[in-house]
């Protein structure tokens, strides 16, 4: 049988399909959870930034074709570095018009030549796309929130014990792809789990949230890292494209806060990717304070007003372009 109840090809049909067209493709980095508003999105724009920021050549690919919100990011990037006149390192990206496995492996194949990293961000379901994505994935990225809810997608528990008694429908789907590539000979993705939007006020939640999680990682193999703290901050940034890493080329939209930026780097480290440490610069960091204050470009202030003057009558930067 092809596919499962829910009409979705089983792990082991994807990875027969992917082995049929298999072709060496680079490094591919999967953002997933089939929860929502666990941070997918946000996570996979500052990990695509560090990763640009840190002279890698990065192609985006969003599967999330309802919401589209990595595309919306990355348009505004664009309109934010165009407007400016800015050079902000920015990835190649791309969204599927329709659901289709086939389509995933050509964009790949089409839009990857040169490229060192592909980062792809997942709808919050389970979708055909979405299991040929983490099949070809490298390396898994899940965040999770501190809520005992996000971890019913990666584990059950004996409510009175809090023991683990059986892998969420989450975990269950990569065991099973773990199981068809090693059957296919095919090497097994990395998986981490990040703790994301940590809070100070949920520290009783997240305590139980961790002690759970090390006991889930265990039983479901994968790691756990830490992701992004909770921050409004992020969100204003991201209506515009943008993260904390692109402060020091526009000082006029934000003060750069290097704590922050060392936070992000530190999150996609944990990713342990081929040639990330080797790509940032050994003079990144606090000990250049004075000098990347001498050395950002400076945008002019009449530029920045003239932004945010043109994002308040236009939504879409296509919208902007065609002015
Ligand atoms: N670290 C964070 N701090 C504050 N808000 C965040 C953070 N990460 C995500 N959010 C917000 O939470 C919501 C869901 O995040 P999103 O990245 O879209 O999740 P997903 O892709 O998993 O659905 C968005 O409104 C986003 O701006
Ligand atoms: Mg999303």
């Amino acid at each position: 049988m092809s596919n499962d109840w829910s009409g979705v090809p089983t792990p082991s049909v994807v990875v027969g399909e992917l082995l049929k067209k298999a072709s060496p493709t680079p490094h591919i980095i999967v953002f997933a959870n089939e929860k929502g508003g666990v941070g997918k999105t946000t996570l996979a724009l500052h990990s695509c930034t560090a990763l640009c920021h840190s002279g890698a050549k990065v192609l985006v690919i969003d599967l999330d074709n309802r919401q589209r919100s990595l595309t919306t990011s990355l348009e505004m990037r664009e309109a934010t570095a165009r407007i400016l006149k800015v050079g902000l390192p920015t990835p190649k990206f791309a969204a599927l018009d329709k659901q289709s496995g086939n389509l995933l492996v050509q964009e790949i194949q089409r839009l990857g030549n040169g490229v060192n990293f592909v980062v792809i961000d997942l709808p919050g379901a389970d979708a055909a796309t979405a299991r040929f994505a983490l099949a070809m994935a490298d390396t898994i990225v899940t965040p999770v929130g501190s809520s005992v809810y996000d971890l019913n997608v990666l584990a059950r528990f004996n409510p009175a014990t809090r023991e683990f008694s059986a892998a969420g429908h989450f975990a269950a789907l990569i065991a099973e792809l773990r199981n068809a590539k090693a059957q296919a000979g095919l090497r097994s993705p990395d998986w981490i789990i990040l703790k994301n939007r940590s809070r100070g006020g949920e520290r009783r939640l997240g305590e139980l949230v961790s002690v759970s999680l090390d006991e889930v990682a265990s039983a479901i193999g994968c790691r756990i890292g830490t992701g992004l703290p909770e921050s409004i901050s992020f969100r204003d940034l991201n209506g515009y494209g943008l993260t904390y890493l692109d402060l020091g080329l526009i000082p006029s939209i934000g003060r750069r806060n290097y704590k922050i930026e060392k936070t992000i780097r530190d999150v996609v480290r944990q990713y342990n990717l081929p040639d990330f440490e080797r790509q940032i610069p050994k003079n990144s960091g606090e000990e250049r304070t004075k000098q990347n204050q001498r050395e950002r470009a400076a945008v002019p202030q009449k530029s920045t007003r003239a932004y945010h003057e043109a994002l308040s009558s236009h939504r879409s930067p296509r919208i902007l372009e065609n002015k």
